[in-house]
């Protein structure tokens, strides 16, 4: 390595660790959305200019009118501070009549509120409902509170202090306006406050705000003006409470706590129906746009608002660098590392890039397969049917092209070196795991094995089990297995081993009273999916049984519970074909069984 090279390693490196580091910090998540810096320095080479993805905030701002000079020259005017709030009031629906305007206190953005508000009640006990953003629980210990962490709503009553995220960020989970309400009366009967983060509710219906409920006196809710508005940098948000709490707050931030420049924009943007309703429709189309995009690339999308959208991917960190190595930077979660973040695109070349990079991630095992291995399958000519999405329906076409794949899938033992692509085996894991599992109890694991030394046990115990098979063979039919490869395990480039887990309380038991072993064939479907889906990727796969289980779980370190179900090569071909190698070699022929019928 070149010590040009070497220290740019070296840099990006330090990068991670800093990010890494960060994360044990705030125990949640890789650092915050939109740190272009260190996109920059984790990906030196990516192109100019970077396409950011990694925030929540609409990527096409509120149009800054221009300012007064005096604006910036001058502090804050009090009575342009008393218009924000006025506006303010209204735009969030803010309770009250006379007195609406004592339930908000406009803040330089809503990060300043957050250890702000939870040091309105004393140090005690504080709950987040969890997983989100990581800021709450940070602002929570900084307050002097014991955070812990709950998945369930309802379990936030029996704290001092409750912090929802409402939209969620990032899953987009919304809670019931009615069920936060019953936590805030529970708490209420104990002193307990209730923190609601809307950072996101303006892209969520309108009747989900607890806003309109802080006059009861425990309830806190905070409103970002930024995410919406595009105007991350103007720091602006607000917090939306009882007058009492709402006067603490307020003293607390002292005077001038806004800048002349938010009030004025604050002011304006809230007020201005026509831009918030034709913003909401662009961002749910621009919305619409990205699931199109995630979706027919066999991305999942498991939740999110219209300024963003959370991907579940066994692949999210190869493509979290394959997007980073293209320009363009998403969000990823240390605690959570199959999840990826998407932002919405600003302009249309954002767009083609990202589809581009995207097209990229997914076809590239295509593009580096062709070549070497093409199925020349009687429908060859036929053409691809498009794939619809989301109602899926499959026609003829599509039917003879299945058939094929389940004619030329092989167990194939002859592999061609070359390493698959960068995220590829992960891809496949995930197709795998939409296999039929007994009461969704989906126990299939996924050991990948890359560890050289644990990759010589494995083939040393296939050696010594292929000659005392060899040795157990009927004189007739010895000379015969001798000359049978029955794995791949030299050459092929990727070595995985399936176990069922036997131990699993996924599924709660259904199907397996009285057949346990139903968890046992479960696994075997999801090897069966895996086999079909690297197919259609050009890429074969081999099932090596030859094996001791015991010592195989032994070489993989796995937990006693998991029973073995087979170790597995994948790679490139080095060539197709409709018959198996067996039958080929005739060692056995491929027979209808008997139907019967009763
Ligand atoms: C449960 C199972 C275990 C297998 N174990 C081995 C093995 O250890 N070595 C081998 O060469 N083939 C193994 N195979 C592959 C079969 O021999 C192969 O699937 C069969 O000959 C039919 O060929 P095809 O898969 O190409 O259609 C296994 C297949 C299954 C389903």
């Amino acid at each position: 390595m070149s010590a040009y090279k070497a220290a740019s390693e070296a840099r990006r490196r330090a990068v991670e660790l800093a990010i890494e580091s960060v994360d044990r910090d705030i125990g949640h998540d890789i650092g915050h959305g939109g740190d272009l810096g260190a996109a920059r320095i984790l990906f030196p080479g990516a192109p100019e200019p970077f396409v950011d993805l990694s925030t929540g905030i609409n990527p096409n701002p509120y149009p800054v009118p221009p300012l007064s000079g005096d604006v910036f020259a001058r502090l804050p005017d009090s009575a342009a501070l008393a218009n924000l709030i006025a506006v303010a009031a209204a735009a969030y629906g803010a309770p009250g009549n006379e007195n609406r305007t004592a339930h908000i206190v406009p803040a330089p953005g809503t990060q300043i509120l957050l250890p702000l508000i939870a040091s309105l009640v004393p140090p005690g006990r504080a709950a987040v409902l969890s997983p989100t953003y990581a800021e709450h629980a940070r602002a929570a210990r900084l307050a002097g509170h014991h955070v812990v962490e709950v998945d369930e709503a309802g379990a936030l009553a029996e704290f001092d202090l409750a912090i929802v995220t409402n939209p969620n960020n990032p899953d987009g989970r919304i809670i019931a306006k009615e069920d936060l309400a019953a936590v805030a009366a529970k708490l209420a009967s104990r002193g307990g406050l209730l923190l609601v983060d809307e950072a996101f509710m303006d892209v969520a219906p309108p009747a989900a705000s607890l806003a309109g409920e802080v006059g009861r006196g425990n309830v806190a809710v905070l409103r970002s003006f930024g995410k919406f508005f595009g105007l991350a940098g103007l720091r602006l948000g607000f917090a939306l409470t009882a007058p009492h709490l709402a006067e603490r707050i307020a003293a607390r931030l002292g005077p001038w706590a806004v800048s002349g420049a938010a009030l004025a924009v604050g002011a304006q943007a809230l007020a201005d129906q026509a831009w918030i309703a034709a913003t909401r429709a662009r961002l749910a189309q621009a919305a619409n746009r990205l699931d199109g995009i995630l979706t027919a690339s066999g991305l999942d999308i498991v939740g999110g608002t219209t300024l963003f959208r959370l991907v579940r991917s066994q692949a999210a960190d190869a493509l979290f660098h394959h997007l980073g190595r293209a320009g363009i930077f998403v969000r990823r979660f240390a605690d959570q590392q199959q999840w990826l973040r998407f932002g919405l695109p600003a302009a249309e070349p954002d767009w083609r890039r990202l589809e581009q990079a995207i097209d990229d991630f997914t076809g590239n095992v295509a593009a580096a397969v062709m070549p070497r291995t093409r199925i020349a399958s009687v429908t060859e000519s036929a053409t691809t049917p498009a794939v619809t999405f989301p109602a899926a329906s499959f026609d003829a076409a599509f039917r003879a092209r299945l058939r094929d794949l389940l004619a030329w899938r092989r167990d194939v033992r002859r592999f061609l070196r070359d390493p698959l692509p960068d995220g590829v085996l992960e891809q496949l894991v995930e197709c795998a795991c939409l296999a039929p599992s007994v009461g969704l109890s989906q126990p299939w694991r996924f050991v990948i094995v890359d560890d050289p030394a644990r990759r010589a046990a494995i083939r040393d115990n296939f050696a010594a089990c292929n000659a005392q098979a060899l040795a157990a063979q009927a004189p007739e039919r010895a000379r015969l297995y001798a000359t049978l490869k029955l794995a791949g395990l030299e050459e092929a480039p990727a070595h995985f081993a399936v176990f069922a887990d036997r131990s699993t309380e996924q599924g709660h038991g259904l199907g397996r009273h009285t057949m346990p072993e139903m968890i046992d064939y479960s696994a075997v479907t999801a090897v069966h999916t895996i086999w079909l889906a690297a197919r259609a990727q050009g890429i074969g796969m081999g099932w090596v049984s030859i094996l001791d289980p015991k010592a195989v779980a032994a070489t993989l370190g796995v937990p006693e519970d998991w029973k073995f179900i087979g170790y597995f090569c994948l790679g490139y071909p080095q060539a197709d074909d409709k018959v198996p190698e067996l039958e080929r070699a005739g060692w056995e022929a491929r027979r209808l069984p008997p139907l019967l019928r009763r």
